[in-house]
C-alpha cells in the first residue's frame, strides 16, 4: 500500500499548495523510486524517464556513485555556509574549471541552488562588468521563474503581467521550421542574427551589459539554430561592448554530446554560463563560471547566497562531474543521441503528425503537426501522445509556445536499447492515436450527420446525404 494515494496527494495538493503548481497527466502518477534511467510508481510500475525528471537527471536516478558521495557529506557536515571554510567548495571549482573551462578562460564559480539564482547573478556581474543596464534575450527563450529571470524569457506563457525590470528586448530566434522572418535558410543570410544588431541600434541605448542565450531553447521547443547563427551574433555583442551569456542549465554537462557546453557546437567562447539542473543530478545546486576579468568586477562587492556552495551539494557536484568522467557520458550522449535522432527522423515516414525531428545529443525535440503542408500546431494530440507513452512505461515531456514539441532528454546513462525502446513506444503510440483520432472523427462525421451537419457543423442539404 502507498504512503498516500493519487487521489489523496491530489486532494492535499489543491488545499497545501499553492494553485499555480502544475501536474503531466490526467491522472497524474506518483514516482517513488528511481535508478538510473528508469523511474517506479506507487504500483511498481516502472517507466524510462525520457525527460530526466524535466532534465535535471544528468547521470542517472540515484546514481551510485554520487548518492554515497552525498551519503557519505550528509552524515559528517551539512552546513556552515562558505563564511567559514570547507574544502569541498574549492575542490568543486577546481574540477568545474576544469572540465567546463578546459584551460580556457571559464575559471571562477560562483554557486547557487537554482537556475533563476544563476542567471540574476550572471546578469548582474554584467551589469557590474560592463556599466551598462540593458539585455538582448531571444524569443522562446526560457531563464526561470524570478523577476529578472522572467523578464529575460521569452515566452509569454512563462511570464505573468507584472512590472517586468527594465531593459531587456527580445531578439527572433532562429527557428527555422517556423522562421519568424519567413525566410529559408540557408538563403535567408542568417537575417534572424544580422537583426540583432538593427534591434541594438534601434531599441536600446546603443550599448548594453549583455545578451543570455540558451544554445537549444528548452522550455521553448528544442530550437537548434544553424552553425552560423551564434558566431554572428557573438561578434554583434563584443561590437555593441556585452558580455555573452550562455544559459547552460538544460545544455550543459555533456548532455549534447561531444562538448561540455552545448554552445562549443557553435564555436562560441562565452564570458559567463550560468549552471543548474543536470549540474547536480537532482540536488538543487546552480552556478555560474566565469572569466577573472568579468569576475573581479565583484571585488569590494559582499555577494552571497545562504545555501550556496554548501558541503552537501558540493560533494553531490563533485560525484556528478567525475561520473561524467569516469562513465564517458559525453561521448555516450552523442553516440546515443545520433542514433536515436536518426530513428526518430525515419519515423517521419510512418507518421505524418511528426513535422520536424530537431536537436543534439541526448536534448531532442519532435513537433507534431496536423499538417505537414501547412504546419498547424498539434498540442491536444502531444497532450494524448504522452498519456499513450505513459501507459506503455515511458515519460516523455513537451514544449514549444503552443505545446505540441515533444522533448525527449533522457539521463546521459542510456543506451542503444534504451534509445530503440523509447522510439518503439513513440512509433506504437503514435500508431494508436492516428487510430483514435480516425475513431473520433468517423464518431465526429456520425453524430453530425444524425443531427443533420456536416463535421464543420454547417446544416447538411437533403441533396449532400
Ligand atoms: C534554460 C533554463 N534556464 C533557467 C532555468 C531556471 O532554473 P530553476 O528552475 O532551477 O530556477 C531553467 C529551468 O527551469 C531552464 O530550463
Amino acid at each position: 500500500m502507498p504512503e498516500l494515494t493519487v487521489d489523496q496527494i491530489r486532494k492535499m495538493r489543491e488545499e497545501y499548495l499553492l494553485p499555480s503548481t502544475m501536474t503531466y497527466f490526467e491522472k497524474p502518477v506518483n514516482i517513488v523510486r528511481g535508478q538510473m534511467q528508469h523511474v517506479y510508481d506507487d504500483q511498481g510500475k516502472k517507466y524510462l524517464d525520457a525527460f530526466s525528471a524535466v532534465v535535471t537527471i544528468s547521470v542517472g536516478h540515484c546514481h551510485p556513485d554520487v548518492v554515497q558521495k552525498i551519503q557519505r557529506q550528509v552524515a559528517e557536515l551539512q552546513h556552515m555556509t562558505t563564511l567559514y571554510y570547507h574544502p569541498n567548495v574549492v575542490k568543486y571549482a577546481k574540477k568545474m574549471a576544469e572540465m567546463a573551462g578546459g584551460g580556457g578562460p571559464l575559471k571562477v564559480s560562483f554557486f547557487t541552488n537554482s537556475g533563476c539564482e544563476a542567471n540574476e547573478l550572471a546578469a548582474m556581474l554584467a551589469k557590474n562588468f560592463t556599466g551598462q543596464q540593458e539585455f538582448i534575450a531571444l524569443r522562446h527563450s526560457f531563464h526561470g521563474r524570478t523577476l529578472m529571470a522572467m523578464t529575460l524569457t521569452g515566452q509569454s506563457s512563462w511570464r505573468h503581467s507584472m512590472p517586468y525590470v527594465f531593459g531587456v528586448t527580445h531578439a527572433p530566434a532562429a527557428y527555422c521550421y517556423r522562421c519568424p522572418l519567413k525566410l529559408k535558410y540557408p538563403s535567408c543570410g542568417m537575417a534572424c542574427a544580422t537583426q540583432v544588431e538593427d534591434i541594438i541600434k534601434y531599441n536600446t541605448s546603443g550599448k548594453i551589459a549583455g545578451l543570455i542565450a540558451e544554445p537549444i531553447a528548452g522550455f521553448g521547443g528544442v530550437i537548434h539554430p544553424p552553425a552560423e547563427y551564434f558566431p554572428i551574433v557573438y561578434d554583434i555583442v563584443k561590437k555593441y561592448g556585452g558580455v555573452y551569456i550562455s544559459d547552460e542549465v538544460q545544455t550543459g554537462f555533456g548532455r549534447t554530446g561531444k562538448h561540455f557546453f552545448g554552445i562549443s557546437h557553435w564555436g562560441v567562447k562565452p564570458d559567463i554560463v550560468t549552471m543548474a539542473k543536470g549540474i547536480g543530478n537532482g540536488v538543487p545546486l546552480g552556478g555560474i563560471i566565469t572569466t577573472r576579468a568579468v569576475a573581479d568586477s565583484m571585488r569590494g562587492k559582499v555577494h552571497f547566497n545562504t545555501y550556496g556552495g554548501n558541503p552537501v551539494s558540493m560533494a553531490a557536484g563533485l560525484g556528478v562531474l567525475e561520473v561524467i568522467e569516469r562513465y564517458r557520458m559525453v561521448e555516450n550522449a552523442q553516440t546515443v543521441g545520433s542514433y536515436m535522432k536518426a530513428r526518430l527522423q525515419r519515423l517521419m515516414n510512418r507518421h505524418a503528425l511528426i513535422g520536424d525531428v530537431r536537436g543534439l545529443g541526448l536534448m531532442l525535440g519532435v513537433e507534431l503537426v496536423k499538417s505537414r503542408k501547412t504546419k498547424e500546431v498539434a498540442p491536444r494530440e502531444t497532450l494524448r501522445l504522452m498519456e499513450l507513452c505513459k501507459d506503455r512505461g515511458l515519460l516523455i515531456g513537451k514544449g514549444g509556445m503552443a505545446g505540441n514539441v515533444v522533448r525527449i532528454k533522457p539521463p546521459m546513462c542510456v543506451r542503444q536499447r534504451d534509445a530503440d525502446f523509447i522510439v518503439d513506444v513513440l512509433d506504437e503510440s503514435l500508431g494508436a492515436l492516428q487510430k483514435e483520432n480516425r475513431r473520433g472523427s468517423n464518431g465526429e462525421k456520425a453524430a453530425a450527420r444524425k443531427n443533420g451537419r456536416n463535421a464543420r457543423g454547417k446544416k447538411i442539404h437533403a441533396a449532400g446525404r
